[in-house]
């Protein structure tokens, strides 16, 4: 399945293959002063948790928004303290003001946004932040390894349409596009690099996470893996974008 329903067809191996995100990033988030104990945070997209877990850890007080029914139940019995809404961002309401920070992890490309900013902008307290973050399985700036030119070999034989994902476009572009008509200002934009190193089946299951990937595609990628030693060092980017919320956005000064 393709589309948002694919992670929740896979929620379990969802779970377990997934990577954590990079220390350095929560660490910059409080850096920034956004991640702090007590913060009220409003994280869209939870999934099962993985970016949720260290916003609690960190003494933040989370309530997240996930439609996938097995994500959402991973998600409360991992983390109890946590208020799931059982619903989709664009259909979420809360009260004006009520957050201090939303988080989207992975997830925002999967947003309407024209729906979602302007929500957003009314849920947050007037100097919040908008924090998106996303894993990027494969790092443009490291030179190809024999897997990476093996993975490239099964998606360029693709055809038809563009299959929907985060990377249509890059970090730049995804900061104007949250910017959401001068509701937001990116106040902060950096990239994580990482790596990591996969089995066969490891890469079996992450790649079978992949809404874009097809079953016979993974099990290419899990063969091609076993063809080069049964071991492969992946490059990973994080990318993040920090958006502060702008107090009377300029669309709608200028409207008035
Ligand atoms: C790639 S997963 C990321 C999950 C988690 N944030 C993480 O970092 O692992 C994308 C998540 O967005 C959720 N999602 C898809 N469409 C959504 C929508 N319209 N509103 C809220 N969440 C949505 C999916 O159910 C899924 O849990």
């Amino acid at each position: 399945m393709s589309g948002p329903g694919h992670f929740e067809s896979r929620a379990e191996v969802y779970d377990r293959a997934r990577p954590p995100y990079p220390q350095a990033l929560w660490d910059r988030l409080r850096e920034l002063g956004l991640l702090r104990s007590g913060a009220r945070v409003v994280e869209l997209g939870a999934g099962s948790g993985l970016a949720t877990a260290p916003l609690v850890a960190a003494g933040a007080r989370v309530t997240a928004v996930e439609p996938g029914p097995a994500l959402a139940g991973l998600l409360r019995r991992r983390l109890p303290a946590v208020t799931v809404h059982e619903t989709t961002a664009e259909a979420a309401r809360f009260d004006p003001g009520s957050f201090d920070l939303a988080v989207a992890a992975t997830a925002v490309h999967w947003f309407d946004l024209d729906v979602v900013l302007p929500a957003l902008h009314g849920w947050l307290r007037p100097d919040g932040a908008l924090v998106v973050f996303r894993h990027a399985f494969g790092d443009p700036t490291v030179a190809p390894t024999p897997f990476r030119a093996r993975v490239a070999a099964i998606t360029g034989r693709r055809g038809g349409p563009p299959r929907p994902g985060p990377g249509e476009l890059d970090t730049q572009e995804w900061a104007t596009r949250l910017s959401g008509g001068g509701r937001f200002a990116p106040s902060h934009v950096e990239e994580f690099r990482w790596r990591a190193e996969l089995s066969a089946d490891g890469v079996r299951d992450l790649f079978s996470t992949f809404s874009d990937w097809s079953p016979a595609e993974v099990a290419e990628a899990g063969r091609a893996v076993e063809d080069l030693g049964g071991r492969v060092v992946e490059h990973y980017v994080v990318p993040l974008i920090v958006l502060r919320r702008r107090r009377v956005p300029p669309v709608l000064r200028s409207a008035v």
